[in-house]
């Protein structure tokens, strides 16, 4: 589907389903997976200073700076196997992280192609996460009662699942707030720029992935 260059975002709050569907979409498309989230977590786990600041945000559900967020994702599509396009999850959350993507895609020419908002309900949402684990050996992510590990996997048995520290109740609460605070403007700036299309998250996890990449060829040629 994606010959040409393609940059796509997906927006949504948390537990909307944008890292599952971003896997997904990533794996039909060809299109790279980029998560802000992933990539501070990568950064935690190899003990780098980014990772230990991002962490003092990411616990308490508050978003991290954007001069320390925008740095970081720019010289990551600057990276020749972003040339090609890219999925945008968790990114940007701020007008201000919004405005430097465009400044950085126009100066290479590109722009984004449509902004996907995963729409799903706060009791929903407080529903996911409270029940979200994901495999210690490889990242998989399940869910207690929507999507249970598989019991006689080699690898995600749900002996080995962990629960995020910011899928605690108070952070949850936290991260909510924010997102309606800080990142839900970006609902007005994708629509007043005609790049933002929005799917119903509460289906399936298989119909969502239908009604995003029936989107994502809406807008390409
Ligand atoms: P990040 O990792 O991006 O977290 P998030 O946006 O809060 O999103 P989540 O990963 O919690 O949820 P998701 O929408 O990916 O849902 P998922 O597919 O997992 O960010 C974490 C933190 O990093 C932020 O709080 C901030 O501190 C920092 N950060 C990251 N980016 C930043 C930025 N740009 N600027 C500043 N700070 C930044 O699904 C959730 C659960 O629901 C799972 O259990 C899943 O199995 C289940 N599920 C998914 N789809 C469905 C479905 N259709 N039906 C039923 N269950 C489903």
């Amino acid at each position: 589907m994606t010959d040409q260059t393609m940059y796509v975002i997906l927006l949504g709050p948390p537990g909307a389903g944008k890292g599952t569907q971003a896997v997904q979409t990533a794996e039909r498309t060809g299109l790279l997976h980029l998560s802000t989230g992933d990539m501070f977590r990568e950064n935690l786990r190899n003990g780098t200073d980014l990772g230990n600041l991002a962490k003092t945000y990411m616990d308490k559900g508050e978003l991290v700076p954007d001069d320390v967020t925008i740095r970081m994702l720019l010289e990551r599509i600057g990276r020749d196997d972003a040339k090609a396009g890219c999925l945008f999850d968790g990114f940007p959350r701020t007008v201000e992280q919004a405005k430097a993507l465009d400044v950085a895609l126009t100066e290479q020419g590109d722009e984004i192609a449509v902004t996907v908002l995963i729409d799903v309900s706060n009791e929903e949402i407080t529903r996911r996460l409270g029940g979200r684990v994901s495999c210690a050996t490889c990242g998989s992510v399940f869910h207690e009662i929507f999507n249970p590990p598989n019991a006689d996997s080699p690898c995600c048995d749900s002996i080995k699942m962990i629960q995020r520290d910011d899928d605690k109740p108070d952070a949850i609460a936290n991260r909510l707030q924010v997102y309606a605070d800080q990142t839900e403007p970006l609902v007005e700036y994708y629509t007043e720029s005609g790049k933002l299309s929005t799917v119903n998250g509460e289906q399936s996890p298989d119909a969502v992935g239908v009604d995003l990449l029936a989107a994502l060829q809406a807008v390409s040629s």
